[in-house]
């Protein structure tokens, strides 16, 4: 699947998207290497503590579903550019170390990062 039509999921999957705390609202794509993707949105929580941001809503559908091998999510979060946290850098690390990660920008249409870059020194777990 081209990242273009990944991003396009990721916007979709942002309409459901619970963020009356924040107001910042984000979808992701989630895609296996099987060519399924899962998608996620935030979750906010008034506990603030209980919020799951839209990379570990599609993780864990993706997980729970039987699937692990992923090789890129696209993250889309309006105009604003926007980079994973780094809970959710490590949760896509536990399952993908060498993961795409693909925000879109106004320029270029959309950059590829890999995870390495986003998170230089990170536990790459043992499998
Ligand atoms: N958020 C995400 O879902 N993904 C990101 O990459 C950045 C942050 C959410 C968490 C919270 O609901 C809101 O955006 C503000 O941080």
């Amino acid at each position: 699947m081209d990242y273009k039509k990944l991003i396009e999921l990721a916007e979709a999957a942002r309409e459901n998207a619970y963020a009356p705390y924040s107001s910042f609202r984000v979808g992701a794509a989630l895609l296996c290497r099987s060519g399924n993707v899962f998608t996620g949105c935030n979750v906010e929580n008034l506990s603030f503590g209980a919020t799951i941001c839209a990379e570990r809503c599609a993780v864990t559908k993706a997980v729970s579903e039987g699937e692990r091998d992923f090789l890129a999510i696209a993250i889309y979060a309006g105009e604003k550019f926007t980079s994973p946290c780094g809970i959710c850098l490590q949760t896509l690390c536990e399952f993908a170390p060498d993961i795409d990660i693909i925000l879109p920008d106004g320029e270029a249409e959309y950059r590829i990062y890999k995870l390495c870059e986003l998170m230089p020194i990170n536990s790459i777990p043992i499998k």
